[in-house]
């Protein structure tokens, strides 16, 4: 095994489960060892305390005259489960098909190493870089990022850059170098539906009662149009529609047709707002998604009982110009009109971030076209991203700097999912690219 697929299997056996506090301790370790592999790197290396998972951040000397460029990533995971539907254990790494099987294989530690191990490899070739960087090393990426923004407010004189670079999203098809220009941003909540004071004998009281998990049904109904969609009022008025040019140019992009969406996610069928190919709902359209519904009997057969409360998690997709909390303000006044009667509604807001939409033929975004075609032989492809990472227009409103996404997450790599996977090519083509990147962004 080469010496860059040691340091990227040592850091994928950290279990650095950022929303679980039993792993408080992994994310920990793993933080650790990110520090000690940066420092032995030759770079001025950080550790910083937040209330919960560390921030790391290491540079090089910085020349004046020389571009800054700010390279950020996630150390922390999502959490494993069903465990059961692992083909190998998610921590103890293993290539087979010529892919790298792990939790955060893809998302991020993959990316993330490959931008470390592209810098490590110009220092080793030229004993220097050409750019003036920073790494800025986040825990707590997917759990919302909550004391980054705060980080980057006490840091700002610190961390100011010219341009920031990210591989922590989307690549169309293998071998199809890929560079995002938008995210969509997001807002959570969870809705609690409260009945009777305890689950009743739902044949002693139910048709005199309301039932909140009907009624969670009813209220959870109410939030799409039985057209695809979302009818909450408002929820549209700040939505920028669809450049023409950008709706060609998906059109010519390989990887993400209709088909495709149904054969990568196996699903029977499509469904989504009229009018859009699921390219466009997923980049540029708003949705709202059910990802948890629960309230009365789990269990196996049958138990005649009327629960006495229910509850959804619901998190909201959004583009620009969409602002979270506005929306938020939306969903609270929708969920609560439609509260249907002999219920009582608590809603809970959640963690949300902006979207965020740039220029791919900027200056800096020609850059890293450039990149990418060195990297990977082949015309880059131009696209938004379904996902969010909310940090990236906060990096915006703070540090006043875009950000380049040059994504090598394909559609099958299981983010979030069993079974997690990172092609070994990707990694090795990441390494080029961020060297490549380097060189393009000091010119
Ligand atoms: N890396 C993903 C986001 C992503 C993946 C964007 C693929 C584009 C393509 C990131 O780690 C993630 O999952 N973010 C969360 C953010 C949330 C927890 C605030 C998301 O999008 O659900
Ligand atoms: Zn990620």
């Amino acid at each position: 095994m080469t010496a860059e697929l040691e340091d990227l299997f040592s850091f994928l056996r950290f279990p650095s489960i950022s929303t679980d506090s039993r792993h408080a301790g992994d994310v920990r370790a793993c933080a650790d060892w990110l520090s000690a592999k940066l420092t032995g790197m030759g770079l001025t290396t950080q550790v910083h305390e937040t209330p919960k998972h560390p921030v790391i951040t290491a540079r090089n000397a910085h020349v004046p005259g020389r571009r800054t460029v700010l390279i950020y990533g996630h150390y922390d995971v999502q959490p494993v489960d069903p465990l059961n539907l692992w083909t190998s254990d998610p921590f103890q790494p293993e290539i087979r098909d010529g892919k790298i099987w792990a939790r955060g294989a893809t998302d991020n530690k993959g990316q993330m190493m490959a931008h470390v191990l592209g810098v490590e490899k110009t220092l080793r070739e030229n004993q220097d870089l050409p750019v003036n960087l920073i790494f800025l090393f986040e825990g707590e990426e997917e759990i919302g990022s909550p004391n980054l923004a705060s980080f980057l407010l006490h840091h700002c004189d610190d961390l100011r850059c010219d341009v920031i670079a990210i591989s922590d999203t989307g690549m169309v098809a293998p071998g199809v170098p890929t560079l995002g220009y938008g995210l969509r941003g997001i807002t959570c909540c969870e809705a609690i539906l409260r009945g009777p004071k305890g689950d009743l004998h739902s044949g002693l009281f139910g048709g005199a009662v309301a039932n909140p998990a009907a009624a969670m049904a009813r209220l959870v109904s109410s939030l799409h149009g039985l057209d695809g969609r979302v009818a909450i009022d408002g929820f549209y008025d700040q939505v920028r529609p669809l450049e023409d040019w950008e709706r060609r140019m998906w059109s010519h992009v390989p990887g993400v047709s209709d088909m495709d969406y149904l054969q990568v996610t196996g699903s029977p069928g499509l469904f989504g707002e009229p009018g859009y190919s699921s390219a466009e709902r997923t980049w540029a359209r708003p949705t709202a998604e059910v990802n948890g519904i629960g309230g009365g009997y789990q269990g196996e057969g049958s138990k005649t009982v009327l629960p006495a409360e229910a509850f959804v998690k619901l998190s909201f997709r959004l583009v620009p110009d969409q602002n979270p909390k506005d929306i938020m303000e939306k969903v609270k006044n929708h969920l609560e009109w439609h509260c249907p009667a002999g219920v009582e509604i608590e809603v809970r807001s959640g963690h949300d971030g902006k979207p965020y939409i740039t220029d791919p033929n900027s200056k800096y975004g020609l850059a890293a076209q450039a990149a990418l075609r060195a990297a990977f032989d082949a015309e880059p492809v131009l696209i938004r991203e379904g996902g969010s990472i909310p940090i990236v227009q906060t990096f915006r409103d703070i540090l006043g700097a875009d950000s380049l996404l040059l994504g090598l997450a394909l559609s099958d790599a299981q983010i979030h999912a069993p079974n997690e996977n990172f092609p070994v090519a990707n990694f090795e083509a990441g390494i080029r690219m961020n060297q490549a990147l380097l060189a393009e962004l000091a010119k």
